[in-house]
């Protein structure tokens, strides 16, 4: 795949444990090549390794956390608020932020959930964030009343790189199902950035209202109607020119989504949100892997193209 960006590459989080083990994902030098390959401006994970005496700088650390909140919003559905360090707040306001979450009683890390962040308030310290009732490691953080946050992790979009250069410019957002979590942050992002944002709801999936009513409150305009019988609507507001589709939803939305752009423009820039299998989020355990030209990609660290991983890893 090329020059592969780590999006923890330059943080305070970075060099990790994978510089250590060989296996960093920007680094060449540090996962076993003899040359530098990186095209990283202003930052050189290698001389920061070999500078901290080969250690690790920072690791996340699970911080324990009050629920303020837990209030069932649909069936199985739960939105729960939660009281955060102030730091903590400010770090996950970014588009595509999300955390690990586990019950305070469970010490084990297996326990971890990775949940996408769905509002921050900035004034109160408070984390927003939505959880479908599924098995042994979401019932648990339902019934508790403290909780183990880790973060923040920001892998949780790819194509964030646009959301960065944006300024100014049209933005289209497609969505569909409980993928709306991720709007409020999006939204926020590209307003601030003088943007106009446009959202289309596909009315055949879930909802969040929450996400509405706080995307209502920004003054987004916002659309709702079945995607499927109505494609020529979503072609119709790309002719009229948009700089960047962002799709929210699943693998298969997210590729359908792409289909229509490419069939108007193949040069809008896309993002997506991504959607793998995430456990550990640090590149260690393997669980959030996709095969792209037969590389093997954590992309739970990794930005991928959102064309590239579209065509490339859902074959
Ligand atoms: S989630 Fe563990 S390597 Fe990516």
């Amino acid at each position: 795949m090329g020059n592969k960006v780590c999006v923890d590459a330059g943080s305070e989080y970075c060099p990790c444990h994978l510089a250590k083990s060989g296996d960093c994902i920007s680094c060449s030098l540090l996962s076993g090549k003899d040359l530098c390959e990186c095209d990283l401006k202003g930052i050189c994970i290698y001389q920061n390794f070999k500078k901290n005496n080969e250690k690790i700088i920072k690791s996340r650390e699970g911080i324990l956390c009050k629920v303020l909140k837990n209030q069932e919003i649909k069936t199985n559905i739960y939105l729960l608020s939660i009281s955060i360090p102030k730091w903590l707040a400010y770090e996950l306001i970014h588009p595509g932020s999300y955390i690990l979450l586990k019950d305070r009683k469970r010490e084990d890390d297996m326990f971890n959930s990775p949940i996408s962040v769905m509002n921050i308030d900035l004034k109160n310290h408070v984390l927003e964030i939505v959880i479908e009732s599924l098995g042994p490691k979401t019932k648990d953080l339902l019934n508790s009343d403290t909780v183990y946050i880790k973060g923040p992790y920001t892998n949780g979009i790819f194509g964030i790189k646009y959301f960065k250069q944006l300024k100014s410019k049209k933005v289209l957002i497609l969505t569909k199902g409980l993928s709306n979590v991720t709007l409020i942050n999006a939204v926020n992002n590209l307003l601030k950035n003088n943007n106009e944002v446009k959202v289309f709801f596909d009315n055949s999936g879930k909802k969040i209202e929450e996400v509405e009513s706080k995307l209502k409150e920004l003054e987004v305009d916002l659309k709702y109607f079945d995607f499927k019988n109505n494609e020529n609507r979503i072609k119709e507001e790309l002719k009229k020119g948009v700089d960047m589709v962002f799709s929210a939803g699943s693998n298969r939305f997210n590729k359908n989504i792409m289909n229509i752009v490419d069939s108007v423009d193949d040069t809008i820039n896309l993002s997506i949100t991504n959607n793998n299998l995430i456990c550990c989020g640090e590149g260690v355990c393997g669980a959030c892997i996709v095969n792209i030209k037969d590389e093997k990609i954590k992309t739970c660290k990794t930005q991928i193209e959102p064309r590239v991983y579209l065509k490339e890893a859902l074959k």
